[in-house]
């Protein structure tokens, strides 16, 4: 699995969701702007990494923009630094091959054996798809966290987050025929905790004991903070469980009107290429999340 992540508070969720699976092998990160600027995303993958004792996992960097315009930035979310938590610097740097280079040189190692796990903009998929045309065909399952279909979006009430930062890359990846699964804001807001209940969860595992000082931080940095919903780590959950929730194929079209439809994802029809997930099934969402983290006290369903 490579993961592109702009990390990111439930970026690192999802990140350590896949280092706690035994059956996956992380062979790398790339970083985008987007949360925060690329630099900060790229130290945050890198602090996290060394946090869960997996320096050996490269980081190569990404986009700092996107195709058009600028990252939208996210601190109020995540926290200036992009986290809800202080990690230690990280003592290694990232790898001197950039991301698209990297996710090339990835997806075309072993044939059709990685997935790629999208969480930030999508600049470096558009880019990849420009500069090495064949690479994401070879990709097991793409899956991308992004949209807001039939659903209100997070930075205008059309948009979601992912997709504004970057609507011309969005465009070039959804449109592009390759089978991408889109994990919007509507399935995301089925998978939520609340503040207390968050605040009584307990870990004795070293990655769940990160992931609670994550999402736990999260609730005590913004006083005000009711729900936090699992954007990020359901489009994991469906990478490493895809019957986690139901879907339908559909054709997408991102709006490019610099408007108010920048950034909105409407279908325009269908069967098409795209999985985009509807009914989420919670229980399960949280039983896998409570597995390979063993973490206690989460929802049953
Ligand atoms: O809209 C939610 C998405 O935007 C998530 O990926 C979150 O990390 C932010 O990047
Ligand atoms: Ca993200």
């Amino acid at each position: 699995m490579i993961i592109d992540t702009d990390p990111g508070v439930d970026d690192a969720i999802a990140i350590l969701m896949a280092l706690a699976s035994p059956d996956v092998e992380v062979v790398g990160l790339t970083s985008v702007g987007g949360n925060v600027p690329r630099a900060r995303t790229t130290r945050n993958a890198l602090a996290l990494l060394q946090a869960a004792g997996r320096s050996d996992i490269p980081v190569a960097k990404g986009a700092s923009r996107p195709l058009r315009g600028r990252y939208a930035y996210a601190p109020q979310f995540h926290g200036p630094g992009g986290l809800s938590l202080r990690l230690r610097e990280p003592v290694t740097v990232p790898i001197a091959e950039g991301a698209v280079e990297f996710l090339y040189s990835g997806l075309t190692y072993d044939l059709g054996e990685t997935t790629l796990v999208a969480l930030g903009p999508l600049t470096n998929l558009a880019r990849l798809l420009w500069q090495r045309p064949i690479a994401l065909e070879q990709a097991r399952n793409i899956v991308v966290m992004g949209g807001a279909v039939d659903g209100p979006g997070n930075v205008t009430p059309k948009a979601e987050f992912n997709i504004y930062c970057d609507p011309v890359a969005a465009e070039i990846v959804l449109a592009s025929g390759l089978p991408v699964t889109l994990v919007d804001l509507p399935a995301c807001r089925q998978v939520s905790i609340g503040r207390e209940e968050a605040l009584g969860l307990r870990s004795e595992h070293p990655l769940g004991k990160l992931t609670l000082d994550l999402l736990q931080g999260w609730f005590r940095k913004g006083p005000a903070r009711e729900r936090f919903e699992f954007y990020d780590p359901l489009a994991m959950a469906l990478a490493l469980d895809p019957v986690v929730a139901t879907v339908a194929k559909v054709d997408l079209d991102v709006g490019l009107e610099e408007n108010d439809s920048w950034g909105e994802t409407t279908i325009t029809g269908g069967p098409g290429e795209i999985t985009l997930l509807q009914q989420v099934d919670s229980g399960r969402f949280f039983r896998l999340l409570a597995g390979t983290l063993e973490i206690e006290g989460l929802p049953a369903s």
